[in-house]
This record gives structure tokens, C-alpha cells and sequence, in this order.
């Protein structure tokens, strides 16, 4: 049993998506957000400058008394995890990655889409797991230009949002596919949008979330460092930006549990 929080870790606003279902799961678990906000987008960012990044936010959360470390970034995952989990042997890392498995075994079009940063889909990671689940499904892999800005900016329900969103999502409905996978933590905070705009097609969307916070949970009890139940939750919130985005993060946060 270990009573310290879990450190999740962004570039931003994204991972709090993960932050989400981490408390939903989890609702004994401290939890120690990090979302970097300076740096961001990494979208289009090296492996090497991403590293950096993913290597000091992993410091700053462990000065803080982090047990376990989830990277709730699918590119500082895909840049980063092996090296931090090389680094620090010693202590839990769970990365995230698109869900393109459970949408390849599932897709009966064999016909899905990819929605992810730059950095992802190019990396090695990415076309390893497509190469493994996706041998006889097609993979139409799309960049969601604007939609880290936006979400970093709290448009998602603007009319800029519905107008980057379209220009997207639109294309897609025509493909044959039948489902949409979300690789960006970032991305559900668009998902009614994205789901407005597939209207009554029979597309599902897909993101890592839920998954994400089962595999942490799983890990906790094989590491045995769960909370104990006893102590009350604790919720905090860091950033390498100002004070202010520090404070939206926290407020974003404090919506998504008042939801
Ligand atoms: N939220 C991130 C991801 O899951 C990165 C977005 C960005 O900074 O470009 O890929």
C-alpha cells in the first residue's frame, strides 16, 4: 500500500482527459498533474526535444512524491516512454497509445481512421503497432490540424472549433470507415464536435482513456502501491508556463469533476 499520488503528465490540457477516467477509476488515488503549457504543441517537435521535456517533467513530478508515472501524452509516448522507463527502472510508467488495436478487431469495413499529432503517427511505435493489428484493416492516418491550439485556447465549443473540426472529420464520412480513433490526448475534448459532425453515420469514435486508467489500476495492485483508503484524495496541479495557465489547468480539472 503507498498513500503517495500518481503523476500524470501532458504537454498540456490533454491528459487531463486521462486525469478523468483516473479519478473515475480511481477515486482513492492522489493525483499530480503536469502540464508542461510552455512547450506545447509538441506536435511537430523533435524525438530529442520531446525527450527533454518528458525527462524534466518526470524530475519535477517525482520531486513531488510521485509512486507511479502515467504519460497521458500519445507524443511524449511515442517520443519518450523508453528512455523514461530505462531511466527510471524502478518505478511504474505507463505510456499511451492509440487504440488502433481494439479498432482493428472490431472494425468490419476494415477501414478505420487514425486521428493523431505529426510526431505519432510518424513515429516507430505507431507503425509497429499498426503493422502488428492493422495487416488486413487499411489505416487512413490524419493530423487534427488546430486542435491541440484550440483546446489549449478553451474553444472547444467554439464556432473555430466546428469550422477545424469539419475540415477534418468531413473528408473522412466518405471513406468506408467505421471507426475513428482518437491518438491525442487532446482530441476528446472535441469528441461532441467530432460526433455532430459524423451525425447518423455508422462510425464509432475511440479513444485510450478508459483503457489507460484499467492498465493503471491493474498495475497498482501487481506493484501493491494502491492507497490504502484511508487518506482523502488530493488533487494538485504544476506546470512549466505561468501562474495563470497553472490555474486553468486546475479549473479545467475541478469542471470535468462538477460533470
Ligand atoms: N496531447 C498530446 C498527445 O496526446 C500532444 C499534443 C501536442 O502537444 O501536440 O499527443
Amino acid at each position: 500500500m503507498d498513500n503517495r499520488a500518481i503523476g500524470v503528465y501532458d504537454s498540456g490540457f490533454g491528459g487531463l482527459s486521462v486525469w478523468r477516467e483516473l479519478r473515475k477509476m480511481l477515486p482513492e488515488e492522489s493525483l499530480i498533474y503536469l502540464g508542461d503549457g510552455k512547450n506545447c504543441p509538441y506536435g511537430g517537435r523533435s524525438r530529442e526535444e520531446i525527450t527533454s521535456f518528458a525527462v524534466e517533467a518526470v524530475e519535477a513530478l517525482v520531486a513531488e512524491g510521485a509512486k507511479m508515472i502515467v504519460v497521458g501524452c500519445n507524443t511524449a509516448t511515442t517520443a519518450a516512454v523508453a528512455y523514461l522507463r530505462e531511466r527510471w527502472s524502478d518505478m511504474p510508467i505507463v505510456g499511451l497509445e492509440p487504440a488502433v488495436k481494439p479498432a482493428c478487431l472490431t472494425s468490419r469495413t476494415r477501414r478505420i481512421a487514425v486521428l493523431a499529432t505529426e510526431h505519432s503517427l510518424k513515429s516507430d511505435m505507431f507503425l509497429a503497432t499498426a503493422a502488428r493489428y492493422a495487416s488486413d484493416v487499411e489505416v487512413i492516418k490524419v493530423v487534427g490540424n488546430g486542435f491541440v491550439e484550440l483546446v489549449e485556447q478553451g474553444l472547444e465549443r467554439s464556432v473555430e472549433a466546428e469550422i477545424a473540426v469539419r475540415r477534418v472529420v468531413e473528408p473522412l464520412l466518405d471513406e468506408g470507415i467505421d471507426k475513428i480513433v482518437l491518438g491525442c490526448t487532446h482530441y476528446p475534448f472535441l469528441r461532441p464536435l467530432i460526433e455532430q459532425v459524423i451525425g447518423e453515420k455508422d462510425i464509432e469514435v475511440i479513444d485510450s482513456g478508459e483503457a489507460v486508467a484499467r492498465r493503471v489500476k491493474w498495475l497498482m495492485e501487481r506493484y501493491d502501491i494502491a492507497a490504502d483508503g484511508t487518506k482523502h484524495p488530493e488533487y494538485r496541479f504544476l506546470s512549466f508556463a505561468d501562474e495563470e495557465y497553472r490555474q486553468r489547468l486546475e479549473q479545467c480539472a475541478m469542471h470535468i469533476i462538477e460533470k
